[in-house]
Parts: structure tokens; sequence; C-alpha cells
């Protein structure tokens, strides 16, 4: 067997980071959840409401923007992280819906005092700046970008800032000052008044003032008490704003720098960088997507995944594995083990298509931020599998051409595949 160079190691230590390997969608949440039975923290670190992570549980789906999905599971404990761009109405009704099912929130829940504040300026500014561009992002419009802008310009609201009300409101009242300018003059919109804004920011303090902390502090203190952590990305690799395929990225950073700077937790903290990785690949929004099929095959993902975001409803781009991408995605996260979700997706297919690397002008090259744009995949196919896949309980019991599937994926990203995921409950998913 030609496997020596696969890295191979046991999962759970001290803090497991998570990340998306692609272009999100991946399977986070469902994967988080079924790391999450082992953890006893977990921490969202970077992006906002932008991200849409789905759980089923018992045939029922939860929808989460903002709140890490180990909130399902009882006894854990969970962690808005100072890199997130939180939005605060969304994060009230999001809690105030899982208080409705029964779920404890409060008492499970910290927000950092250093995360961002989302306020409904950004969320406009989102909006008439992809309205005005000619070549758009594709944005959430849940106001990122704006908010992480503010956040580098040195302007932005933090959680912790709320509570001494006296500087809040000449803060804001400066920040109110450049929006309204900017809102009324250049995009002709509605300019916001300081009582609008506060008033939002009360009904914050009241429902979640008992919830923001330190949060590193928190999170030093588990890790010193021999607590396990998972850190839950959101979005993915190519979505990174250094990383990605910009400017076609999201304003932060999902990929393992981002988790460090997001959670406050340092690299010797960390043991398991686990890549979330989907059989196929899909996108969302606008940018270079080299192995994107526009015809029937895509469309057959598209219907077969159910590849419409959970955020925006919108319809995913679809398309095949592309391993040269996995493999930069592997370098700069220094993935430990790769998770491998919705293999049932790909049942039926006749013939299954993976790039194995990519040509520019006629000559094979390897993955180039500046020559994305116009890569070339180079395909080889594999024989497809015409078997329903959703009962199999494990990786043995997959049907051969399904594990050659799998095998031929790892070989050629050269890291481990170490759990299976074949459907949406918590149960279809198999270590191997
Ligand atoms: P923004 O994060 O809303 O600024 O959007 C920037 C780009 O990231 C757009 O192409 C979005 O479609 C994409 N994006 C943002 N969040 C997600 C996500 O959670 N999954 C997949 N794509 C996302």
């Amino acid at each position: 067997m030609m496997m020596s160079h696969i890295i191979k190691r046991k999962y759970f230590m001290a803090c497991t980071v998570v990340i998306g390997s692609q272009w999100g969608d991946e399977g986070k949440a469902k994967m988080i959840d079924y790391f999450t039975r082992d953890a006893d923290v977990v921490v969202r670190y970077q992006g906002g409401a932008n991200a849409g992570h789905t759980v089923v549980v018992n045939g029922k789906k939860y929808i989460f923007h903002l709140v890490p999905s180990g909130i399902l599971h009882e006894n854990k404990m969970c962690v808005i992280g100072n890199g997130l761009a939180l939005d605060p109405i969304q994060l009230l009704e999001e809690m105030n819906k899982l208080e409705l099912e029964g779920i404890e929130v409060k008492k499970r829940l910290l927000i950092s005092d250093a995360a961002h504040l989302i306020l409904p300026y950004h969320k406009v500014l989102d909006s008439v700046m992809e309205e005005l561009r000619e070549n758009k992002l594709g944005t959430t419009h849940r106001g990122i970008g704006p908010c992480y802008s503010d956040k580098c310009l040195r302007i932005g609201i933090r959680t912790g800032d709320i509570f001494d009300k006296n500087t809040l409101k000449e803060r804001l009242e400066f920040v109110l000052k450049l929006k309204n300018l900017q809102l009324e003059k250049i995009f002709n919109k509605q300019p916001y008044k300081l009582e609008e804004i506060t008033n939002i920011l009360d009904a914050f303090r009241e429902k979640t003032g008992g919830m923001i902390t330190n949060t590193e502090d928190y999170l030093h203190s588990a890790i010193k008490d021999g607590k396990k952590i998972i850190l839950e990305g959101a979005q993915g690799y190519g979505l990174d704003i250094d990383h990605g395929t910009y400017p076609f990225v999201t304003s932060s950073s999902p990929t393992i720098g981002g988790a460090l700077l997001g959670a406050g937790i340092n690299s010797f903290d960390v043991d398991h960088v686990i890549g979330i990785v989907k059989s196929y690949t899909t996108r969302v929004g606008e940018g270079p997507f080299p192995t994107e099929d526009k015809g029937n095959d895509g469309d057959r993902l598209r219907v077969n995944g159910k590849e419409f975001g959970s955020t925006t409803g919108r319809p995913r781009r679809c398309g095949w594995f592309d391993i040269e991408f996995l493999k930069h995605s592997c370098r700069i996260n220094g993935f430990t083990s790769l998770a491998l979700t919705k293999l049932d997706v790909l049942s039926g297919f006749k013939k299954i298509k993976v790039a194995v690397g990519y040509e520019y002008k006629g000559k094979k090259s390897t993955y180039r931020h500046s020559l994305i744009d116009n890569a070339k995949p180079v395909y080889e196919e594999l024989d497809g599998w015409q078997e329903d896949l959703s009962k199999a309980k494990t990786f043995e019991s997959l049907p051969t051409k399904a594990k050659s599937y799998v095998r031929f994926l790892e070989k050629n990203i050269g890291v481990k595949i170490n759990v299976v995921s074949v459907g949406p409950e918590r149960e279809m998913t198999f270590p191997i």
C-alpha cells in the first residue's frame, strides 16, 4: 500500500478545530454535532449570520446562524468568540426560538466582550454596495463586510461597549455622523437616529448582559481544567479573506489562523484540525469555480444534495471534486484528518469525475491565486455506484465503488479521511 505519507492521529486532546475545506456548506454543522459528543465546549470563531448551519436531530431540522450548533447537546457550553460579527437582532431571535423549543440558552452560552456588533446601517450598506457593483460578489446582505471594515477602521462597536452608556453614546454619535453622511449623500438612503440604535442595544443588553464576558479567560481555564473544546468555523477555506478567491470571499478568516485569532487560543492548545469536505464541490455567490458543472450533472447534484443556501435560499453552484484545490486547503489549514460528507448524493451516477490537477494555457500547473479564474481542470473518471447509501452503518458495508472513491480521494489529497457521512441525520455518520 502507498499510504505511508497519510497523516493519521487520534481525536481530542485539548482543542479540535473544525474547518470548511472548500467554499462553505460542506456539512460542518452536522459534523460538529457529531464531534460534540466527545467535547465540553463549542466555540464559534468567525463570520456572522451569513452562515447557516443545519443540523437534523430525530427528523427535526435546526438552522443556526450565530449560536454554536453544540447548543443541541445538553450540558455542553457554547461560546461566541471575539472573531464574530454579531447581529444582536438575529441572536435574540435565535435565542428565543431555541428557548421556545425548551433548549436552555442563557446559562449555556457565553459571548465575547470583544465581538463586533452588526448594526442596521451595516446591513443597508452591504446591500447598496452590492447594488452599485457591476461585478457583484453575491454577498448574503447580512452586513458582514461593512462590520469587519469598521473593525479595521477602529470605529466598530463591540459587545463589551454596551455597558458604559455615556461612552457608547459618544462613540455612536461619531459613527452615525459618518454612516449617515454615506447613506444620505452617496446612496440616497434614510439616515439612522441614535435612538433607533440604542433601542436595539438596550434590548440586547437586557437579554444577554449576563452572558457577555472575557471568553478567552473562560477558555483558558477550561483548557487548564482538562476540558475538550471544539472550535467551529463558518464558511470555508475558499472564502477566506486572505487565502480565498479574492475579491469573491467573505470578510473574515475561516482558516486555521482565524480560528486561533477569533477564539483567543494559542497554537499549542490545538491538537487536531479537521477539514470538512463534501464528496463533490459547491459554491454560493459569484467567483471562480474551476470544476463547476453547468449541465445536467450539476443540476442533478443540486437536486440530490438539496443544494440551496440555508441563509439566503439561493441555489448553490455545483460541480466535481477538486483535488488540487483541496491540497491547497490542506497546506493552509494543516488538516490532521478529513471528514467526508454527502457521499450518498453521488449514488446513481454512472461515472464520477474528479479534478486531479489544473492546466493553464495548455500547461500543467498547481493552484495559483492569480490564475484560478482561468484554471482548466484535468479530470479522471471513476466508476459510480447505484446503491442507496443512507442505510449504511459502516465503511465496510458501502458498495466497493463507493469505498474506492473515498480511498482515491484520500490517496490523492494525502490526508486521512477519518469519518464519512451518508445523510443528514446524526446516525448517518461513521468512523473509518
Ligand atoms: P458575505 O459573507 O455575506 O459578505 O458574502 C461573501 C461571499 O461569501 C458570498 O459569495 C457568499 O455567498 C459567501 N458566503 C458567505 N457565507 C457563506 C456560507 O455560510 N456558506 C457559503 N457561502 C457563504
